[in-house]
């Protein structure tokens, strides 16, 4: 029986699933127990297994834990760059995921348009995994529930709170409120509103974003801050002063952090523009969780791709 599954979103993988993945990569990631990490775990889940990586956009963060990840689990890697694929160059998405599947068993993709991944996933039959669009970045808040329970349980009814722009990573968050039932805040100016469609799905799990635009006001009782760069990669460069101007205000730094729960974390994707979207002493400070945030990466897409392969 073929168990290939793609993971192309949050809202659109089943609940019990994500739940599963969580719970299976935080145990892959203690079963591992602080070993080189280039060192083998101790299954190989993905022996001879061929991965391919396919950026469309830079990354640091999802090229090196999704190849490190595939090592550790005994597969091989190809790091292809959109630019030098045929991809750029005219032939069809759904060609290329048709060639590719006849020589890879898994194809993860970061791309601009949602549409490139999706008709990567039809084509392809082998899974395919989003590794960010300009719509969303699942694989980024898979790793931040995984870092938040590791360190105070269960997100299950915590208060998320969002400050700045309302991005592709949000999106992702406000999926994941819907499908691990916590509370999210969206503070922010309303020119950056989040797109409707997941604060729909949010609301339509029962778990609706509330908005509040005074960034003072949304830290009350909040459990886990969040933020993220103020400009992102498929937004112009052009827009850069304004969008400084509009998000300034929803800076975190200590202040804005000191009126949130006094055990509260602080998250942020990364890259981060030190003293923009967050000043040096939170992102340095006793809140913030960013490298075990970042490491989590590598422990939450591992467990992602074993289930994309019925592993
Ligand atoms: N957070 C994240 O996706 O980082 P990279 O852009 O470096 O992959």
């Amino acid at each position: 029986m073929n168990m290939m599954k793609h993971f192309l979103d949050i809202h659109t993988t089943d609940a019990a699933e994500l739940r599963h993945m969580i719970d299976t990569g935080l145990a892959m990631k203690r079963a591992r127990g602080g070993r080189p990490k280039g060192a083998p775990d101790d299954d190989q889940p993905l022996k001879g297994h061929m991965v391919a990586l396919i950026f469309e956009k830079p990354s640091t963060r999802t090229r090196v834990s999704f190849d490190v990840g595939v090592r550790q689990m005994g597969g091989e890697t190809m790091v292809l760059s959109g630019k030098e694929m045929q991809l750029g160059h005219g032939e069809t998405i759904a060609d290329t995921a048709r060639v590719l599947s006849r020589y890879v068993d898994l194809i993860m993709i970061r791309t601009f348009e949602e549409q490139t991944l999706l008709e990567m996933a039809e084509h392809a039959t082998v899974p395919v995994i989003n590794g960010l669009t300009n719509r969303t970045h699942p694989c980024q808040i898979m790793a931040d529930v995984m870092t938040y329970e590791e360190h105070r349980g269960p997100i299950k009814d915590r208060k998320v709170v969002w400050s700045g722009d309302g991005n592709n990573v949000f999106a992702s968050f406000a999926h994941a409120a819907g499908q691990f039932g916590f509370d999210l805040t969206f503070s922010g100016p309303e020119t950056l509103n989040p797109e409707a469609a997941c604060l729909d799905f949010a609301a339509a799990k029962g778990r609706p974003v509330t908005i509040e635009r005074d960034p003072f006001k949304a830290m009350a009782g909040a459990d886990l801050v969040v933020t993220d760069t103020w400009v992102s990669m498929h937004d112009p460069e052009s827009a850069k002063e304004r969008r400084h101007n509009q998000l300034r205000a929803y800076q975190v730094n200590e202040h804005l952090m000191s009126l949130a729960k006094p055990d509260s974390l602080f998250m942020h994707c990364l890259p981060a523009h030190r003293n923009d979207e967050v000043t040096s002493a939170v992102m340095d400070g006793p809140h913030s969780v960013i490298f075990d945030e970042a490491e989590n990466r590598l422990h939450a897409q591992k467990a992602v791709m074993r289930w994309c392969l019925g592993r």
